[in-house]
């Protein structure tokens, strides 16, 4: 491949950018995770995350990609031949229903058309004919990151209740926290599986549990086999800031940082950012006369918009001309959406103009690879942000 000037747009919805000031940090010579500067740092990490979770429990940082959250969220809680209830809102959680299965639970599927969120009346109804509570958990993806949908977590719950069901609720926030409004105590979530890559504006390579007191109390009699993943070694070491084996040391140098920039621009703020982002893309996509897969304005996601390709047009034609001629990446489809739609990451380290220049490469793109459209997308988004905030 010839050199490209300039930095590559990676606009692909995680992983996502990394910002200098983060970089820089992870740039240290590697400490001695069992000294006592790793103590602080560990404790120092542990505590300031939980306000990002939104929550006053405990935090627990693995040396992992997302999917080993996942796993550990399930063979922490869960035991062998548990049912579990799991919205299928899209290529992630499809995933996540294939490993409970690998791993022995009895998923039930509730389908959605992967243009809306987890149904919270359908988990009702499903668990209120669960007379004798063989479900243990709900499982849920927040942000659905293959069709750019948020699940509304706060209903699933008052569900759950309504039902007057004991399931523990597990919600996957990989691609939603720290960019889309994720509140794990007051929605009553039991588990929280979140990443780095995403709007934490890391490197892939840790991933969380975030864990409730229910949570913590089902762990007791869970029977699933772990070992790398178990909670307990790692709440007993995590008190003194350590880990029960070698912690990925200098991403927490970066994750120190990055909380620190989460915490200057104001989490809420950063949420407000995201909302605006995801909005201004919209109009962008409906001034091109494309469609967002997302059906439901109430679930539209701040973090990327997935957009559906014209009838007989490629989406990876698209992509590759897009990569090939401004040296920009978008997401690809996934699973039943793969050719037809291409997903717009808009999360973490980003801007105004991040998101304008990035609409320009989609507008030449389709312009490019002949795409029937109408001009005037990037203007739209323009006309938008161009406005003072209120
Ligand atoms: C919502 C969601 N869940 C789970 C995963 C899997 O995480 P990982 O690829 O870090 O293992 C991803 C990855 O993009 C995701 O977006």
């Amino acid at each position: 491949m010839s050199y490209a000037s300039g930095r590559h747009f990676l606009q692909i919805p995680g992983p996502t950018n990394v910002p200098d000031r983060v970089l820089r940090a992870m740039a240290a010579p590697t400490m001695d995770h069992r000294g006592p500067e790793f103590g602080v740092l560990g404790r120092e990490v542990l505590a300031e995350l939980k306000p990002i979770f939104k929550t006053r429990n405990p935090v627990i940082i693995y040396p992992a990609s997302g999917t080993g959250a996942w796993e550990a969220a399930l063979v922490n809680t869960l035991s062998p031949g548990d049912q579990v209830l799991m919205s299928e809102t899209g290529w992630f959680a499809s995933l996540w229903q294939q490993m409970a299965l690998k791993l022995g639970l009895k998923p039930e599927i509730l389908p959605t058309d992967w243009r809306h969120g987890a149904d919270p009346a359908a988990i009702e109804a499903r668990l209120e004919q669960d007379r004798a509570h063989a479900i243990k958990a709900v499982c849920v993806v927040h942000n659905e990151t293959s069709t750019g949908v948020v699940s509304r977590i706060g209903e699933v719950r008052k569900a759950i209740d309504r039902a007057r069901h004991p399931a523990l609720l597990l919600v996957d926030t990989i691609s939603s926290l720290g960019s889309v409004d994720f509140r794990m105590d007051e929605w009553g979530v039991d588990v929280t599986v979140a990443g780095s890559q995403k709007g934490l504006m890391l490197p892939p390579g840790l991933s969380f549990n975030a864990i409730s007191t229910r949570a913590l109390a089902a762990a007791k009699s869970a029977k699933l086999p772990k070992a790398f993943w178990g909670w307990d070694e790692m709440l007993a070491n995590n008190k003194n800031g350590y880990f029960p084996y070698t912690p990925a040391t200098n991403l927490l140098y970066g994750l120190r940082e990055a909380l620190k920039m989460l915490n200057e621009e104001g989490l809420e703020n950063v949420f407000a950012r995201h909302t605006r982002h995801g909005e201004a893309t919209r109009r962008a996509v409906t001034a091109w006369g494309l469609e967002v897969l997302c059906a439901n304005p109430a679930e539209y996601s701040g973090s990327l918009t997935a957009v559906m390709m014209p009838e007989g047009q490629s989406a990876d034609r698209l992509r590759k001309t897009i990569l090939e001629a401004f040296d920009m990446s978008l997401g690809t489809g996934l699973g039943r959406l793969a050719d037809k739609v291409f997903r717009i990451g808009h999360l973490g380290h980003f801007n105004d103009l991040t998101l304008t220049g990035t609409l320009s490469g989609v507008e030449m793109g389709l312009k490019l690879a002949g795409v029937p459209h109408n001009r005037g997308g990037v203007q739209a988004a323009l006309d938008y942000l161009g406005t003072p905030l209120k």
